[in-house]
C-alpha cells in the first residue's frame, strides 16, 4: 500500500477525494489536512457550517465511516517525505505555495490551476496523454526535485479533450467552438456560487474559465516532442456559463474537421477509442471510457452523470453541422468532481503508479 495525504480535505473535490480513497486497494489515506479553520477538528465536525451547524455533505452517498472521526491536520504538521503521494486540491493562490514545498520530497497529484501553464509541467488526462507522462521526469531534473507537481485539467476541459481525442486522430480539426454549462459544485465552497444568485437564472460568466479551458485542450492534444510539449494548432473558442445543476459539467461543441466527416463515423471511432483504451488492470478506471447516446434527449447530468461512478464521458445529439464544410456537433457530460477531479486525480496516481513514476 502507498501512505497518501489529502490536502484541501474538506472541500467539494476534497470530499469526493475522501470518497474515492475508502477502501483502496493500493493507496491508504493517512493524513488528512484543511485551512486553520477546520484544523484540530475530526473530519465530520470540520465539514459542518460553521455559523448554521448544517453538514456541507453533498455527496448523495454517507460521509465514509473510515474518515469522520480522522483529526484533520494543517499543512504545517504534514512530514512530506513520510509519504508515497499527496494529493490536494487547494485553491490556485494556495497551491502555488504549498505545493512546491511537498514536491521537493513527494509527488503531488493536483487538481488546482497553479502550475498547469508551465513549460515543463504536463496536464495528463489517463488514456488520452499518457506519452506527456515523461516531462515528469525532466521535472524533477530540472528542479532538482525527489517529486514533481503533475496537476489534471480543469473540470470543464476534461470531457472536452476526451471527445476530441478520436475525433482529431481519425479525421483532424481545425477550429473547436464549446459552450458550456457547468455545475454549481464547480465553484467550490469557498466561497461557492450563492443559492439567491443561481436559482432561477444562468450566470454568463465564470471568471477565467473560458481562457483555463482554451490553452488547456491544446496542451493536452498537443505533441510530445524533444522533451516538450507542442500544443495542437486547432483554435479553440469557448462561452462557459453556470447553470443550476448540482453535478456534472454539459458542454456543446461544434468540431471543423479537415476530413469529411458524418456522425455515425464519429460515433464508431468514439465507440472503438472507448473499447481500446489502455486503462484496465487500474481500480478506477471506468466500464466504458466514453458512451454515445442513440436517444436525442440523452445526456442529462441527472440521468448520466453517475454512469459508472462519474468516470464516463457520455456524448449525444451527434449531427453534422451545416456552417461549416466538414463539421460535426454534439453535447457531452462529464462529472466534474468525479472524472473532472478527485476520482480522476486517483485514476491519474493508478496509472503513474503502474509505470512505476510513483
Ligand atoms: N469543484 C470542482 O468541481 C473542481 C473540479 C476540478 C478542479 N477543481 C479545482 O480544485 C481545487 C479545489 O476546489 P474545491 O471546489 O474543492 O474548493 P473548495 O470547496 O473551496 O475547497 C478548498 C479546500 O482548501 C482548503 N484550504 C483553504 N486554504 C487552505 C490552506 N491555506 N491550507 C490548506 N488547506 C486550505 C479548504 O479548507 P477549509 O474547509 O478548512 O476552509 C478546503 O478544504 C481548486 O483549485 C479548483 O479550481 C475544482
Amino acid at each position: 500500500m502507498l501512505k497518501v495525504a489529502l490536502i484541501g480535505s474538506t472541500g467539494a473535490v476534497g470530499q469526493e477525494f475522501v470518497v474515492a480513497l475508502d477502501k483502496h486497494p493500493w493507496f491508504e489515506l493517512k493524513f488528512l489536512a484543511s485551512s486553520q479553520r477546520s484544523a484540530g477538528k475530526k473530519y465530520i465536525d470540520a465539514i459542518r457550517d460553521p455559523n448554521s451547524g448544517v453538514l456541507r455533505w453533498h455527496n448523495r452517498e454517507q460521509v465514509p465511516e473510515y474518515i469522520k472521526d480522522e483529526i484533520v491536520s494543517s499543512v504545517e504538521d504534514l512530514k512530506p517525505k513520510d509519504f508515497d503521494l499527496i494529493f490536494t486540491a487547494l485553491e490556485s493562490s494556495d497551491a502555488q505555495i504549498i505545493e512546491p514545498k511537498l514536491a521537493n520530497t513527494t509527488p503531488v497529484i493536483s487538481t488546482a490551476a497553479a502550475f498547469r501553464y508551465q513549460e515543463d509541467v504536463p496536464i495528463l488526462i489517463p488514456g488520452i496523454n499518457d506519452d506527456h507522462i515523461e516531462l515528469l521526469n525532466e521535472q524533477r531534473k530540472k528542479r532538482d526535485w525527489a517529486g514533481f507537481v503533475c496537476p489534471l485539467p480543469n473540470c470543464t476541459t476534461t470531457g472536452l479533450a476526451i471527445s476530441l481525442k478520436p475525433i482529431l486522430d481519425n479525421f483532424g480539426i481545425d477550429s473547436i467552438f464549446m459552450t458550456s454549462m457547468q455545475a454549481i459544485s464547480g465553484a467550490g465552497r469557498s466561497p461557492g456560487v450563492a443559492a439567491l444568485d443561481i436559482i432561477d437564472n444562468v450566470i454568463p460568466f465564470i471568471p477565467k474559465e473560458e481562457e483555463k479551458v482554451q490553452v488547456e485542450t491544446k496542451k493536452i492534444l498537443g505533441s510530445f516532442v524533444d522533451n516538450s510539449i507542442q500544443p495542437s494548432k486547432f483554435k479553440v473558442s469557448c462561452t462557459c456559463t453556470r447553470v443550476p445543476v448540482m453535478d456534472g459539467h454539459t458542454e456543446t461543441v461544434f468540431v471543423e474537421t479537415q476530413k469529411p466527416v458524418e456522425p455515425e463515423d464519429v460515433k464508431n471511432t468514439m465507440v472503438r477509442f472507448s473499447d481500446n483504451v489502455k486503462l484496465s488492470g487500474l481500480p478506477s478506471s471506468p466500464k466504458q471510457y466514453i458512451i454515445v447516446h442513440d436517444d436525442p434527449t440523452r445526456p442529462q447530468p441527472r440521468i448520466d452523470r453517475e454512469i459508472n461512478d462519474g468516470m464516463t464521458t457520455c456524448v449525444g445529439r451527434l449531427r453534422k453541422d451545416t456552417v461549416f464544410e466538414n463539421g460535426i456537433k454534439y453535447v457531452l457530460l462529464s462529472h466534474n468532481e468525479k472524472m473532472g477531479s478527485a476520482k480522476g486525480a486517483v485514476l491519474l496516481a493508478e496509472l503513474l503508479k503502474s509505470k512505476n513514476v510513483i
